[in-house]
């Protein structure tokens, strides 16, 4: 037997942080035994957006059977799991409190050790999942419904954010755009579907940037103007092409993203880049990072779409890394809503 042979480490992992109730089975931070997600998406639709009451109940009522199905397709048993990682921060305090409640309860019942993930850290984390070969340091663009952050990932759990919108969140543009121009919710995968019948260069709508800082973002003028626009059409009773005015907004969002993302890395000196959120699945930011990234020879690193948007794998890889720093969380462990990175 070979001597000083680690031991694998198996984390339940569990996301509760908006409208996702999610678990997954992970191995050794980078290998994905199950990964399951209940989507509330249909039932907040009607509201035009997350209800954080909705959230919190339906949370309760669906995470004893996701955790069980997660346990079940990785063909494992609370006995083989050797800790648990469940997001604790930032999200809505109520969805929070349900999988910190849970976790504590199968952890004390269990004797399972408990360690609490930051959601962003865990988004950023998705990346270790499907790029065995990356390791930090690398830069990372984090851009969700809640977040647009540039990271320097300086070491696994290790960040400096270098960058942050000063205003809407990219992927709340996304939304709050999606609903003006009569898509609905959810607005990110509805732009990205019709922005395919669009074209991006119909309407020029503006590149922001933000004075003292060359990292920061700003998307309110953009979603400004993108009313603007609609407002124009409106009073002069013209009609307006929904894919030309997503399409538009969508190039828009991405050339800002691009460019803030790639001139960091190429400051800091790095040769990796990475994307995380629930906007870094879109199709023609991949497309336009993929593009770039070729061109000035960085490596691009992307999770699949389904990691990048809420799960618990990605939770369970980050709480990988924290385990064997040897982060525990006590039974004090409780929901904290505006948790910083
Ligand atoms: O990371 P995430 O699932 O939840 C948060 O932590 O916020 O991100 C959700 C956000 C929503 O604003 C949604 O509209 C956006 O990600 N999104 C997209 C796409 N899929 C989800 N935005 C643009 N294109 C997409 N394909
Ligand atoms: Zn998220």
């Amino acid at each position: 037997m070979e001597q000083n042979q680690e031991k694998d480490v198996l984390m339940l992992a569990i996301e509760t942080s908006c409208d996702e109730t999610a678990a997954s089975v992970v191995k050794n931070g980078r290998k994905v035994l199950s990964n399951v997600i209940f989507t509330q998406i249909a039932l907040h639709t009607q509201y035009g957006g997350v209800v954080p009451e909705i959230a919190s109940r339906k949370h309760i009522e669906k995470i004893n059977q996701v955790i069980e199905e997660a346990l079940t397709q990785a063909d494992v048993t609370l006995s083989d799991i050797t800790a648990i990682a469940v997001t604790y921060g930032p999200g809505l305090v109520g969805a929070l409190l349900v999988g910190v409640a849970e976790a504590k309860a199968i952890s004390f019942a269990a004797g399972i050790p408990l360690v609490g993930v930051h959601h962003i850290s865990g988004h950023i984390s998705a990346n270790y999942i499907e790029h065995e070969e990356l390791e930090p340091p690398f830069i990372c663009l984090v851009a969700s419904g809640g977040h647009s952050h540039l990271v320097a990932v300086k070491d696994y759990g290790v960040y400096e954010i270098i960058g942050r919108t000063r205003d809407d969140a990219a992927g709340e543009a996304f939304d709050k755009v999606a609903r003006a121009i009569g898509l609905g919710y959810p607005g990110g995968p509805k732009i990205d579907k019709i922005s395919a019948e669009g074209n991006p260069d119909a309407i020029p709508f503006p590149r922001a940037k933000v004075a003292e800082s060359e990292y920061d973002f700003s998307f309110s003028g953009l979603k400004s103007a993108v009313l603007n626009y609609l407002n124009a059409c409106r009073m002069k009773g013209e009609s307006f092409s929904q894919a030309d005015v997503a399409a538009s907004f969508q190039k828009a969002v991405t050339d800002v993203l691009v460019e803030h993302s790639l001139h960091a890395v190429r400051e800091f000196g790095y040769d990796k880049f990475a994307i995380a959120g629930g906007v870094a699945s879109n199709s023609s930011l991949r497309a336009a990072f993929e593009r770039e990234c070729a061109k000035q020879k960085i490596a691009f690193y992307r999770p699949s779409p389904l990691l990048c948007t809420d799960n618990a794998a990605m939770i369970g890889a980050a709480g990988y890394y924290e385990y064997k720093k040897g982060v525990r969380s006590g039974y004090d462990l409780n929901a904290v809503p505006g948790l910083q990175l």
